[in-house]
């Protein structure tokens, strides 16, 4: 028996080494943590219980007969985050650079399975040279094994990706698939191919940070929803996102505190509007005044900014928040932007989470760039997210709501549960200056003075539209409010919602505009 155990003992502090220490060196000086320091700083302490840590591969190719680690590159199991329970992997890049071989990628699936069949979600830790190259397809069918999971998962666990050296070739789609994305500055990358080749085809010259580097991602592409400076960063934002998110499609999110008094107004929202309708203001400061302890989790932060998604509570809800940014592009919806908001509003349809939206909307973004990039397509997926999700939904108006952004931005046509109006709120088909310019063209060009004619019938059709009157009278709005009682309003609409039951009707699956 004590032979056994210490057999065993000796087995365990051999599957610690990975790849050796002068490996272990190498990663701490590209300025990388290791795969158990950063299981370390995701979990809560002393909650991480490993699976599978005898698991080698077993290919007799190249150079791999002789050379077996224990672990096989990937360390798996399952832990807690603030109490809660999820299934971690992490791929140590001091085992064959963290390459994917039949035995790794079976670790991964275990940990996928064993995720869906008890309902908490999965975080993978990503650092990896891709398909090992010496297991030929056996990899590549590793890869698909996980893909397969990544899909049938979606939308019934939270799946979380976090990038944390190379992630190149096919090994980004899962990635790709899973919900949220968080790289590091300086040593993640993902591409599908990278510099050399880009070179050898296009004849493009870019180095790795300019071609797939974390800010590349997180401002560009939309392919990372965060990037960091550090992985410690990261990896604590990791652990704030369970503040917001349940373990399964069948579980309630997590409540916030609940110490922010629910009845608390705000004397600075009442000056907030500017008096000029085109001057711009910033909706954080809606967004700080409103929500609990004024905390927004940003989502996709750097991407589309004129559109803001992120997670917060209200009333101790956890709510997911989709507002127009009126200082960034007047809060245009551009084609970025319906794409980043309508993944937003589905991540939030399929996990319970309320959606509060803050809508301050001049339209869709004209011109030929956006018309030929497909604004039509990538405009019906908000559309689509909005109209088809069942969660409880919440709208403000703060000023503009026009021509089909109004539509869009949860309207009380596409299921709004509560839509509420501001008194500075204008809804109307589109702008006074387009409008008038459109119906009176002939008066205008007859006019002596066409500038005091175009004023003339600007104010008429203000008079008319701009204001959030027409759409309460017809149950539109369902109020026009106090801009100070923004908050006790919506956290009496959440509670009130609270077990919301609405459903689609029966269908394998629709057909999202992608
Ligand atoms: C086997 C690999 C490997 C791989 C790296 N290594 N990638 N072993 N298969 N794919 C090994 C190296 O031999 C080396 O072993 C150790 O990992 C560290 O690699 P280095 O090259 O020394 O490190 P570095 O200079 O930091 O470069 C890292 C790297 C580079 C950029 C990831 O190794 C690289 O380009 N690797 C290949 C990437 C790639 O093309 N993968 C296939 C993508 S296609 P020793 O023993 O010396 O420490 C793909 C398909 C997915 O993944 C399938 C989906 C459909």
């Amino acid at each position: 028996m004590k032979d056994a155990i210490e057999r065993l003992e000796a087995l365990g502090r051999e599957s610690l080494k990975g790849g050796g220490e002068a490996r272990l060196e190498a990663q701490r000086g590209r300025g990388k943590l290791t795969g158990r320091e950063r299981l370390d700083l995701l979990l809560d302490d002393d909650s991480f219980v490993e699976l599978d840590r005898f698991v080698t591969h077993r290919s007799t190719d190249f150079d791999l007969a002789d050379r077996k680690i224990l672990g096989d590159g990937v360390i798996t199991g399952y832990g807690t985050i603030r109490g809660q329970l999820v299934y971690v992997f992490s791929q140590d890049f001091t085992v064959f650079g963290g390459s994917l071989g039949e035995a790794h990628a079976e670790k991964i699936v275990k940990i996928q399975d064993m995720a869906l069949r008890n309902g908490a979600p999965v975080i993978g830790l990503n650092d990896s040279g891709g398909a090992r190259i010496q297991e030929g397809v056996v990899a590549l069918g590793g890869y698909a094994d996980i893909f397969l999971r990544n899909t049938l998962a979606s939308g019934v666990i939270p799946q979380i990706s976090v990038v944390l050296g190379p992630c190149a070739g096919g090994a980004v789609y899962s990635p790709a698939i899973t919900d949220l994305v968080y790289m590091v500055r300086g040593t993640s990358f993902m591409f599908v191919t990278g510099p050399d080749v880009v070179k050898t085809v296009t004849h493009e010259e870019i180095d790795k940070e300019g071609l797939g580097g974390a800010d590349v991602h997180a401002e560009t592409s939309g392919v990372a929803h965060f990037a960091h400076d550090d992985e410690v960063q990261s990896l604590a934002a990791v652990r704030e996102l369970f503040r917001y998110i349940p373990p399964n499609n069948t579980a309630r999110p997590p409540p916030g505190s609940g110490t922010d008094p629910p009845d608390r107004r705000s004397e600075k929202l009442a000056g907030l509007i500017p008096e000029r309708p085109n001057r711009p203001y910033d909706m954080s400061v809606v967004m700080r005044e409103v929500l609990d302890d004024g905390v927004l989790y940003e989502v996709h932060a750097g991407f589309a900014r004129n559109l803001v998604t992120g997670f917060a509570h209200l009333g101790g809800h956890s709510v997911g928040i989709v507002a127009n940014q009126p200082a960034v592009l007047a809060g245009v919806l551009d084609i970025d932007a319906s794409v980043k908001g309508a993944r937003f509003v589905r991540f939030c349809d399929a996990f319970n989470i309320p959606l509060v939206v803050f809508e301050d909307v001049p339209g869709f973004l004209p011109g030929v760039g956006q018309e030929h990039g497909g604004i039509i397509r990538h405009g019906a997926k908000l559309l689509y997210a909005f109209c088809e999700a069942t969660v409880p939904k919440v709208t403000v108006v703060t000023r503009k709501a026009y021509g089909g952004a109004y539509d869009v931005m949860n309207s009380k046509h596409v299921r709004g549960d509560v839509n509420l109006g501001w008194p500075t709120a204008e809804i109307a088909v589109m702008g006074p200056r387009g409008a008038v310019e459109i119906l009176f063209r002939k008066e205008i060009a007859a006019a002596a003075d066409p500038d005091a004619a175009i004023e003339a019938r600007m104010a008429e059709y203000r008079e008319k539209f701009a204001h959030p009157y027409v759409a309460a009278g017809r149950g539109y709005l369902d109020d026009v409010i106090d801009p100070r009682d923004t908050r006790p309003r919506l956290i009496s609409a959440l509670d009130m919602l609270a077990d919301k039951r609405d459903a689609n009707p029966p269908k394998k699956h629709g057909n999202v505009p992608l």
